[in-house]
């Protein structure tokens, strides 16, 4: 077989206008305009025929300069080689607001979007895209409505509005985020964004587990010994430290990016492929974690933050000396952690999760480790290594397979060889970024791969029961340094339980 087999072809989104606020932000000027642009540049007929985009933020910009910016940005970040021509078209329908911070801003704004659509002959189909501090969120939204900017749910044209992660800074905010927005808009217009389900390779988990056999057989206690993640970067806070210092890697990497791989992992078979059931499926995994308790965590989580060390063979300094950093930070950049599924599928799998910045390479992985081979017929002396399946999220997208062999040769010596599926060489095709498609899925409305509001709470209060014993100043914070794979103590975390992590 090798002609693909269709299952759902990506939709044509309906001509709406595209708000993002916060237009002038990074997430705007790295992800979201590049986004947008490749949707209407690759022409593959998926993006509205006729569509704006409406920067709005705080700061005012003449237009010209707010459109350069926005062309040097797709210049830099563009997936697609930006093609002058197709640029401009694109440009056409992107327009600047400033003002947001002002009393008459919403007004102003309700006033601009009229005109625009008016202009471009466009319904009042509209996606409010929140690239905001999460602290701004409710105020945002409780504008948006006080100005009769949110549609109801059934009216002839939708409004949808995309709030970015974190959503809270605890279970509290989480909670109190959750509820404004929806005593605002029902949740079927809220799309909560992760954009690690829109990578290419967390989306082939589904297929994976579910479109092979051979996997969902050995999926669980029975065969598996452990599983490991691992979201490893090599960059270190850089100019972010106002978000990154009150966040740290718990709240920017673990409650949300690492939450939604582990639920993708550890879910049951969805009983279709309907939104609601695989986001049933996946929030059934994040029932079955338990928080921590005192105990638990001082056992069972290391946090750590980067010293001076090297990145790329330069001096690169320790997180404290990092600009912008308070020197008084209690702030982790690095996070390990074991868990378990209590369910009867994982009953007695740890999971080791892992995250930090200022590592040796920008990885991300997920490692499932096969149980022990009974010691009879080769294995004898407990020296042969188990199967181990290895997915790799990035770079280098797609899978190995560790299986043992025989050596070519008279002997009978056995040797771990790799069955690798590279995505690069496999495929030809290119993969569309994750803002592309969740972008798009925005547009048409579908909601799969956005996160529901109970996913983000039970994520939470997983989260919360860590943060609530680092309140305690005794709890350590170890230090690695820049360009190292981490703490020592990481290291023996898992070592405690005679295994080891697979480094990237
Ligand atoms: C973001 C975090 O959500 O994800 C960043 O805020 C992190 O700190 C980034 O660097 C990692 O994303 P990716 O796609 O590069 O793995």
């Amino acid at each position: 077989m090798n002609d693909p087999i269709l299952i759902a072809k990506a939709q044509t989104a309906p001509p709406c206008t595209v708000v993002i606020f916060g237009a002038s932000g990074d997430l705007a000027r790295r992800k979201l305009i590049p986004a947008l642009y490749n949707l209407k540049a690759c022409g593959h007929d998926i993006t509205p025929r006729n569509f704006a985009v409406l920067g709005f933020a705080r700061r005012p910009i003449p237009i010209e300069e707010f459109h350069q910016l926005a062309h040097d940005s797709a210049v830099k970040y563009s997936r697609l080689k930006v093609d002058e021509k197709c640029w401009s078209e694109f440009a056409q329908g992107l327009d600047y607001l400033s003002g947001l911070d002002r009393p008459d801003g919403f007004a102003r704004l309700k006033a601009r979007l009229e005109a625009l659509e008016k202009d471009r002959g466009l319904p009042s189909n509209r996606v409010f895209y929140l690239s905001i501090p999460p602290e701004a969120i409710q105020e945002c939204v409780e504008r948006l409505d006080s100005e009769g900017l949110i549609a109801k749910p059934g009216d002839r044209h939708f409004s949808r509005i995309v709030v970015e992660k974190p959503i809270g800074s605890d279970l509290e905010s989480a909670r109190e985020i959750n509820h404004t927005m929806q005593s605002h808009c029902d949740e079927s217009q809220i799309f909560r964004i992760d954009h690690y389900l829109g990578k290419e390779t967390v989306q082939n988990l589904l297929v994976m587990r579910f479109a092979n056999t051979i996997f969902e057989r050995v999926w669980g206690a029975r065969d598996i010994d452990h599983i490991q993640l691992t979201v490893a970067e090599s960059e270190g806070v850089g100019s972010r430290a106002m978000y990154y210092d009150p966040a740290g890697a718990l709240r920017d990497m673990v409650q949300n990016h690492m939450m939604q791989v582990l639920a993708m992992i550890g879910m049951e078979p969805p009983v279709s492929l309907d939104s609601h059931a695989i986001n049933d499926a996946k929030l059934n995994v994040l029932r079955a974690l338990k928080p921590f308790s005192r105990d638990e965590a001082r056992r069972m989580v290391v946090r750590a933050r980067y010293a001076q060390g090297l990145a790329d063979g330069q001096k690169v300094p320790g997180y404290l000396q990092e600009n912008g950093i308070p020197p008084t930070s209690m702030t982790e950049t690095y996070v390990a952690l074991k868990t378990y599924l209590h369910n009867w599928r994982w009953a007695g799998v740890p999971f080791y999760l892992r995250t930090g910045k200022r590592l040796p390479s920008r990885a991300s992985l997920i490692h499932i480790r096969f149980k022990e081979i009974p010691q009879i017929l080769f294995n004898h002396n407990d020296d042969l290594p188990p199967n181990a399946l290895t997915i790799r999220i990035q770079p280098d997208e797609g899978f190995s397979f560790g299986v043992l062999a025989k050596q070519p040769g008279l002997d009978i010596a056995i040797r771990q060889v790799k069955m690798n599926l590279s995505y690069e060489s496999e495929f030809s095709e290119n993969s569309p970024d994750a803002y592309e498609r969740l972008l798009l899925e925005v547009m048409t409305g579908d909601r799969t791969l956005f996160v529901s509001a109970p996913f983000v709470e039970k994520s939470w209060e997983f989260v919360q029961s860590v943060l609530d014993q680092w309140k305690d100043a005794s709890f350590p914070m170890h230090e690695y340094d820049a360009g190292s794979v981490g703490p020592k103590a990481a290291e023996d975390l898992i070592k405690a339980d005679g295994r080891e992590w697979l480094n990237p």
